[in-house]
């Protein structure tokens, strides 16, 4: 009688721990096909911010070489794997997205007067605004051509896309008009500048690897409300202590007078709180750049730990939450298990 094999006992006992802490095989499948998609969403970054000429080369590449999450190209993959995975034409789409995104880095640092940007000084602090708002006016132009191979709906999704985006901006701008409720109008905003390019890299995925139509709508709504909970996130992130990882100036939009939630929380209990009333008005944006550093900084750290920076932080997990709750028509499988993970990791994110 022959003794049933034994198959490596030993290390087979530590290799179902490791399956079962870390991931399936399908799993690490889409992990794979990811890093292997964000290595060539790299190379194809280099090759598009390439121009036959001295100045736009070096200002395009300047914050590319600088660094930079790639969560929009991130998302796309992994959407992508409701289909047929990390195509070619989903890596262009990815790198469309991206550059869209750079683009937006250099005209959101003129708009916001920010010092620094992915850990180095800004590019119109560099150059000089024209030449920033320029550079990013040629990223532009070079994600619309590599999208425009992509088809009607991929180019009519970034169409929309760039509109809601620049209207976000303008609004942000504008302030809410009269009447507006400012923390309704601000979570807009955000939805518009932000949600929007990570909608459409959501629904690109979807759409660029053929995956089935009825997950579009489910993976823009993801895509929108993790965009919410993500700048939600980024407004802690600018009261961040200065010697941190953001590869920003702490209190960059606090020092610019850009509105944050923690302020419309402030400004919103200001009337029956006279220490938010204080607070308030030792931040109001019209003497904020008179105040001396050190003071500022002290404001900084004040509202670092004020409970509306915790509400913040709250408002940011709700719209996570809501994200994953979007997710629902999605089949059950890696491809959700991921994007839950990803909406956990876009909330507790540092930088
Ligand atoms: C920064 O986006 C601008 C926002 C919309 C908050 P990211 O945080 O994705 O920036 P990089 O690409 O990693 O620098
Ligand atoms: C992000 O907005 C820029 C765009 C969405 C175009 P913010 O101004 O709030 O983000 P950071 O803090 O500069 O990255
Ligand atoms: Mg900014
Ligand atoms: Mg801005």
């Amino acid at each position: 009688m022959t003794k049933p094999a034994r198959r490596n006992a030993g290390s087979s006992s530590a290799f179902s721990l490791t399956e079962r802490l870390f991931a399936t095989a399908d799993d690490r499948r889409a992990a794979k096909a990811v890093d292997t998609g964000i290595v060539r969403v790299e190379e194809r970054l280099v090759e598009e911010t390439a121009f036959h000429d001295g100045l736009a080369e070096v200002s395009a590449r300047y914050l590319l070489d600088a660094g930079g999450k790639r969560v929009r190209p991130i998302l796309a993959f992994l959407t992508a794997q409701l289909g047929d995975g990390v195509t070619d034409d989903v890596v262009t789409a990815a790198t469309s997205i991206e550059l869209i995104h750079l683009a937006s880095l250099y005209h959101d640092d003129v708009m916001d007067d920010a010092e620094q940007r992915r850990g180095v000084p800004t590019a119109h602090t560099v150059w000089n605004n024209s030449i920033a708002i320029l550079t990013g006016d040629l990223l532009f132009a070079r994600a619309s051509k590599l999208l425009s191979i992509l088809g009607e709906r991929a180019i009519r999704l970034q169409a929309d896309t760039f509109e809601r985006l620049c209207l976000g901006q303008l609004h942000e701008t504008a302030g809410p008009r009269v009447g507006e409720d400012p923390i309704e109008h601000y979570l807009r905003v955000l939805a518009d500048k932000t949600g929007s390019l990570i909608a459409a890299s959501a629904q690109l995925g979807v759409l660029v690897s053929n995956a089935p139509d009825e997950y579009q709508q489910a993976v823009f709504d993801f895509g929108e409300k993790v965009g919410i909970a993500f700048q939600l996130v980024d407004d802690v992130i600018d009261l961040a202590p200065p010697s941190d990882k953001t590869g920003k100036t702490a209190g960059t939009d606090i020092r610019a007078g850009v509105v944050t939630l923690p302020l419309l929380y402030l400004q919103r209990d200001a009337p029956t709180d006279p220490a938010a009333a204080e607070l308030l008005r030792r931040l109001d944006p019209a003497t904020i750049d008179v105040t001396p550093a050190e003071e500022v900084d002290a404001l900084i750290a004040e509202l670092r730990v004020h409970p509306v920076t915790l509400e913040t932080t709250a408002e940011a997990h709700r719209w996570a939450a809501e994200a994953v709750a979007a997710l629902a028509p999605l089949p059950e499988g890696t491809v959700k298990k991921t994007l839950i993970r990803f909406a956990d990791t876009m909330v507790e994110r540092s930088s």
